[in-house]
Parts: C-alpha cells; structure tokens; sequence
C-alpha cells in the first residue's frame, strides 16, 4: 500500500495544504509560507515548449510481431525470426494545430512508432500518407510557418497556406491527398500509416536494399466529411484522443499489419522515378507490399505528460540492419528532431523512461542538466583509454554508399515532373471522391485571393485538366477565367 501522506519535496510533512500562512486572520501572507513558495513556483514552471508542429497527439503502448521472414534483407534483431514480438509506444498526431487544437481537422496525422529492440531504439517517425509536400529540407520551417498562424493577425490564413503550396507544384501530390476523403481520418485507429522516406535495410551478408514502410489498418479506413467534422468538434474537441484511450481501455485493441517495398540498391540509379524523393510513391506493381508484421496497441499511458507529452522520437534513431537513404529531407530531419528535443526537453532527454532504451547503453555522454542516472560514476571519460572502456563494435559498420556528382545547390525542378502522380491518383478516384476533392479544395481555397486560386487550378489542371475543371467549377470559376488570368508569379496556361 502507497503512503500517500502529503509532504514537500524534501520529504517533511505539509500540516495544511489549503490554507496559506498569513499574520493574522486579516493580514497579508507570510514569506515563510515555503509550501506555499515552493507549490507556485513549481506549478510555475508546468508546461514545456510544445512541439514545433504535431503538437496535438495522443499516445499508447502495444507491441510488434513479425509474421513473415525477411531475414534475407536486412539483419535488424527485431525481425530476426517469425513470431518474434517487440514491444512498442506510439504516437498519433495532428500537424498544424496547437496543443488545445480540436482533433477532427483536415490535416495530415503523425504516426510516429517506438520500437525497443534488443539493440536499441528504432524510431520510425512518419504520416498517414506515403509522400510530403517538399522534398528539399531547406523549405520545412516556410511550410510551418505557411500553415501554422499569421504572424500579424494570429488566425490561420489561406492566402499563406495557399500561396505557398502552389508556389512549390511538388506539393500536389501530398495536397491532393489532404483534400481527398482521405485527408480527414475519423480516427487514429482508421487509418494507414507510412514510414514516407526510403530507408535502407542491410543484410547479414552486408548488402543494401531501399525499403519503403507501410502500415495497413485492420479498423478499415474511416474519414469524415467537412460537415460531419465541424458538427463533431462542436461537441468534442479531443474525439481521437477519446476514440483511441477508450478503445484501448475497453481492451479493443488496434491493429496493423506492417509491409515493406524492396529495392536493390543498384535499381536506384536506373529506375525512371528518383527513389529518394519524397513526393513521389513507388507503384505497387513495380515494388510489391510484402508482409512482414503486426503492430497492436494495447496498453494505455498512465499519465499523459510523463509519457506522451515527454515522448521524444527521431528519425535518428535506427539499428543494426535498418539504415538511412540519400533522400535529403530525411537528411535534414536526422539533424532537426535531437535539436529541437535539446531545447524541448533537455539534453538528457533519453533518461525519460518513455524515451529510454530497454537494452543496455552506454554512449558516454556526460553531466548536463537533470543528469539523474548515475553519470556512468568514475568511468574514464575519454577515448582512446586503456582501460576497455569505449569499446567501439565495428562489426556493425554498413557497407560503403557511392556516391557521385558536384556538390551544389541543386535546383530539383529543372529536371523532375511533380504532376503525373498526382494525375494518376486523380484518375483512381471515382466520380464520389473526385467530388469530394473538388469540394474540399474549394472549401479550403475559397478564403484565398483570386490569382492564388487561379494558381491551384493551373496545377491541378498540369496533373489532369479534369483536375482542374473540377475544382474550378466548385469555386464558381470558369476555365476562360483561369485561361486569360495573368498575373502574378503565373505561368502560362496555353493549353487550355
Ligand atoms: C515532429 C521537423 C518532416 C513526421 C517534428 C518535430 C520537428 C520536426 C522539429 C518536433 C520534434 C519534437 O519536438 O519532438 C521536421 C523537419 C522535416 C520534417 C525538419 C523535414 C525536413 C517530416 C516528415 C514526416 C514527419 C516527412 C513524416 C513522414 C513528424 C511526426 C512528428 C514530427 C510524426 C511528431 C512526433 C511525435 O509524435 O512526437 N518534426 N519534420 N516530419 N514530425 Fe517532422
């Protein structure tokens, strides 16, 4: 049995927790009051920086079995045999909505897994969709500040969201998703996840495969219309926090089935699609899904700021057979996340038990603020040493990556196309969901000036000229209109 007798937090009794120590019946308040000092100056001090974006979530713990062997792509510990289960912590989220955000908006929603192998952590950190809107990381902090509130008016602005996503047209692809049935889940437990990236795998005999990760529900893919989710968040704000926390404790547990795309490692340089661009997708038909797994939630955190909130996952962290890839907003993101966790939660953010490994680890890193594990005593606090201490595992080296070509600022445009996709994927809709598309695109459009519109249809029309007809029509827009328009930062539109 806890004893759950108040004290302070240097142990001594607190007498009264409900009156404040004062001279007198009427007088003012005594500095000596310290349960007073030290409860305000810590309830003070309560909230930590919020993510930068995903900073609405919820989380939950649960486990990953491996149901099919792909041991002959990669020797990662944590699918070495079938049956083999790993436990887990994920994390949904929403992107653009503060921590107070309602849950049902139209927004991509971060699926971000904790994998506790038994050689470290692997974080993979992704969406509910399988591509992004950029694929240069220089332009990240641009799109959250796009998205995100103006800095004058401190709304959400369609003008900013809207200027910037069709400046940059490899956007289409991720925007065409966001608007399509699909861009608002019902819930976390209704939708698909996806690494997004290429990573790679390394096998036992040291070759390289790009892999792609895919998680498919088991709930069936569930969304809301516009309508029903402005009717839902009127009368509940935290519906996904909700669906998810009761499910789990109703012990109705989540499931997906996890699949990987394979790619040899020399397919890179002559497949027609650039693999490590993050706006495009593999087909299917030319790298099939393959099963490899299960992942189920089934334990709910025991409180939310401890677990959830404190949860830091970085696409850093990987282990032993799972790998990076040249995709350069992979690149950018191996740097951002441990940077804004440093400042977010401190440089001993890894200490967190949520965060903490369950293998054994030992990077030698010292001191630093709320050091609270020991700080590795009196070992040696150098290398090379000659006491052992350090010992470096080169057996883990990967194989060496070629890599060629002038190191430059890259323009990707001049040489890529960011329109078939988005076309193709236009053309799997049927007639309901194309609807839908076009209806959502003007719902969210309409708030944006006239030649930011024009601009979109332009794009849209670029992917398919039904594309663009559709949506122009759903805005009230006729394509002579959107033909003759000429005016800022728009390109010409002959073809229609
Ligand atoms: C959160 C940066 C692209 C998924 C974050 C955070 C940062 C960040 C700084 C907050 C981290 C924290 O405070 O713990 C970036 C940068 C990107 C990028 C610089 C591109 C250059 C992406 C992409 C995906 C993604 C492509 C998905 C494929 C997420 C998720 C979270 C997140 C799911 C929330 C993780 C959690 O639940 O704690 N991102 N991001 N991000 N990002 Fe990204």
């Amino acid at each position: 049995m806890e004893n759950y007798k108040l004290t302070n937090r240097t142990g001594s009794p607190v007498p009264d927790n409900l009156n404040t120590l004062t001279a007198g019946k009427r007088g003012p308040a005594l500095l000596q009051d310290t349960w007073f000092l030290e409860k305000m100056a810590h309830f003070d001090r309560e909230l930590i920086p919020e993510r930068r974006m995903h900073a609405k979530g919820s989380g939950a713990y649960g486990s990953f079995r491996v149901t099919h062997d792909i041991t002959r792509y990669t020797r990662a510990n944590i699918f070495s045999r079938v049956g083999k289960e790993t436990d887990v912590f994920v994390r949904f989220s929403t992107v653009a909505g503060e921590r107070g955000a309602a849950d049902a908006e139209r927004d991509i929603r971060g699926f971000a897994i904790k994998f506790y192998t038994e050689e470290g952590i692997w974080d993979l950190v992704g969406n509910n969709t399988p591509v992004f809107f950029l694929r240069d990381p220089l332009r990240f902090p641009d799109l959250n500040h796009a998205v995100k509130r103006d800095p004058r008016t401190n709304l959400r602005s369609a003008d900013n969201n809207w200027d910037f996503w069709t400046l940059i047209p490899e956007s289409l692809h991720q925007v065409t998703i966001t608007m399509s049935d699909r861009g608002l889940p019902s819930s976390y437990r209704h939708m698909d996840g996806f690494g997004s990236h290429t990573f790679s795998f390394i096998s036992s005999d040291q070759k390289r495969y790009w892999v792609k990760f895919h998680f498919k529900t088991q709930q069936g893919i569930q969304n809301l219309t516009n309508q029903q989710a402005n009717a839902l968040i009127g009368t509940d704000r935290e519906s996904h926090q909700r669906d998810l926390f009761d499910h789990i404790e109703a012990g109705n547990h989540p499931k997906w089935t996890m699949y990987v795309q394979i790619m040899e490692e020399q397919d890179a340089e002559t497949y027609p699609i650039n693999p490590f661009d993050l706006t495009k997708v593999w087909p299917h038909g030319d790298y099939p899904l393959i099963p490899v797994g299960e992942l189920t939630l089934n334990r709910n955190p025991s409180n939310y700021f401890a677990e959830v909130e404190q949860a830091a996952f970085n696409p850093a962290a990987v282990v032993p057979g799972i790998g990076f890839s040249p995709d350069k907003m992979l690149q950018g993101r191996l740097f951002s996340y441990g940077d804004a966790q440093r400042y977010r939660l401190g440089v001993n953010h890894h200490q967190i038990p949520v965060n903490a490994p369950k293998c054994p680890y030992h990077s030698y890193h010292r001191d630093g603020p709320m050091r609270v594990d020991g700080n590795y005593h009196g070992a040696v606090s150098y290398f090379p040493n000659s006491f052992s201490e350090w010992q470096e595992q080169p057996e883990y080296q990967e194989p060496p990556l070629k890599i060629t070509g002038d190191a430059a600022r890259w323009d990707h445009r001049e040489d890529d196309d960011y329109f078939s996709q988005p076309g193709k994927l236009f053309r799997l809709m049927n007639d309901q969901q194309k609807a839908a598309l076009f209806g959502n695109t003007a719902d969210a459009l309409r708030g944006a000036q006239h030649f930011i519109q024009i601009r979109h249809i332009r794009n849209c029309y670029k992917a398919d000229p039904d594309y663009g007809r559709g949506v122009a029509a759903a805005l009230g827009l006729s394509m002579e209109v959107v033909r003759d328009y000429q005016g800022y930062e728009m390109q010409p539109m002959t073809a229609i």
